[in-house]
């Protein structure tokens, strides 16, 4: 092991020979034997001892308990002190400065070397605590997150940097107040809550200013050492700018929403204006197939695209010359064939929108049958979209209901009778008896 280096400080010659003997004997090496306070930084400058022995009273301005002071504080060097006498005032001083231990003349050998490896001893640990505290307020000083400590009787022990700037609070006037004093919340959580509020949770803070800023934060506790209580620490960040963006972004989400409704809109009623005998068609079927989905417990956001592709699913019907759309008599072969092109027209005008459902493949599939028999592409059953399969009953169920320009309307019942009497041949059993209890039990109405 490395001999440790020792620096002497003793005015007195007799002594300090003595002294120097001793601790050669004992292995140590000597950088020095000075007489001053003085003395002792030009040395220590020069040498840098691991320890400084010193007698508790020097000649000179620096007395002995002074210098011990700057050499901990300053240099990181451990002081034992000598003295042939204890008087308690000198002592009293002493222990103020890092005490790292004390020899009361006379004293032997194992005494003097015993003290002064406890000395080095103490000094690495201290060095070393002091270097991890430095290392943690460091992170804690740096961090992204604003954080407060507060010990076992709820008093603030530590706030970091952010956690000052974001509570209004400084260091100094937060230190030793209660934490509700310089973190108050707006919904006011309750104590034990706090306590329990292990898991990330929005919540908003009144800094001291009275703004209201949305922070997220945890709370955990801290075991104390003395094992008598817990303190907890709160971290938390500001999440105004993140709160702002995701309103911004809402904002721009229903302002997009409600352009695409616009469009549709303005489709539907150019499709109507050419065909005025199916005016308002598409509007009600829209409005029963998203009844029937919601019967049959179709989510939400699903039931959106639904009602959007019913609301414009005969767009194709733009493609069929007006005189076949408004001809009051019967169809021919032919004129029959033109118009069966309209789901394929109106995906092919639908598929290059990007909405976020399927609109084009629901507008596509609406006349095909669960039997095969539909068109354009004779999909069965559950090859059908569920949405297509609502709105074909929809689409039946409102055509028979009405007017159409080559025939008077049946009224709802025969429409009914129609979709009970093809239910599971050409129309989905469960939409069948979704639309059927709608309209027969639950007293909806087309218009
Ligand atoms: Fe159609
Ligand atoms: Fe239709």
């Amino acid at each position: 092991m490395k001999k440790s280096r020792i620096l002497i400080v003793e005015d007195e010659n007799l002594v300090a020979r003595d002294l120097h003997n001793m601790v050669r004997t004992i292995g140590y090496e000597i950088t020095d034997v000075v007489r001053t306070g003085e003395e002792v930084f030009a040395s220590v400058n020069r040498k840098r001892p691991d320890l400084v022995l010193m007698d508790i009273v020097l000649r000179g301005k620096l007395d002995g308990i002074s210098v011990a002071a700057v050499l901990w504080e300053e240099y990181s060097i451990p002081v034992v002190y000598i003295t042939s006498f204890a008087d308690d005032l000198t002592f009293e001083r002493a222990k103020l400065t890092e005490p790292f231990g004390y020899l009361i003349k006379p004293f032997d050998e194992r005494e003097l070397e015993l003290t002064i490896e406890t000395a080095l001893y103490k000094a690495r640990m201290q060095l070393l605590l002091k270097e991890k505290e430095q290392w943690l307020s460091t992170i804690l000083k740096s961090i992204g997150d604003g954080i407060i400590a507060v010990n076992s009787g709820g008093l603030v022990s530590f706030i970091n940097p952010l956690a000052q700037k974001i509570t209004g609070w400084s260091e100094q006037e937060a230190l030793g107040k209660k934490l509700e004093e310089i973190f108050t919340l707006k919904d006011n959580l309750s104590e034990k809550h706090l306590k329990s509020l292990t898991a990330t949770e929005e919540v908003l803070l009144v800094a001291r200013n009275c703004q209201e800023i949305p922070i997220e934060m945890t709370s955990s506790p801290i075991p104390e050492s003395t094992g008598t209580g817990t303190g907890r620490v709160i971290v938390f960040r500001d999440i105004s700018a993140r709160k702002q963006a995701e309103k911004e972004i809402e904002e721009s989400r229903h302002r997009l929403q409600r352009a695409l409704q616009g469009t549709i809109q303005a489709i539907s009623t150019t499709i109507e204006m050419r065909d005025p005998y199916t005016a308002g068609h598409q509007r009600r079927v829209a409005k029963l197939a998203e009844a029937i989905g919601r019967e049959l417990g179709m989510p939400e956001a699903r039931l959106k695209g639904l009602k959007l592709s019913a609301e414009i699913h005969d767009i194709g019907k733009i493609y069929v010359p007006s005189e076949i759309l408004s001809k009051p008599t019967k169809l021919t072969e032919l004129e029959y064939t033109i118009i069966k092109t309209h789901p394929q027209a109106g995906y092919e005008i639908l598929q290059n929108i990007e909405f976020p459902w399927p609109v084009a493949e629901i507008v596509l599939q609406h006349h095909e049958r669960i039997d095969g028999s539909g068109y354009p592409r004779g999909l069965k059953g559950e090859e059908i979209l569920p949405e297509a399969r609502i709105l074909a009953v929809a689409d039946v169920v409102e055509a028979m209901a009405s007017h159409r320009p080559y025939r008077p309307a049946f009224g709802i019942d025969r429409a009914l009778e129609e979709i009970k009497l093809n239910r599971g041949r050409l129309y989905g059993s469960d939409e069948v008896d979704a639309c059927v209890r709608l309209i027969e039990e639950k007293g909806f109405s087309l218009d």
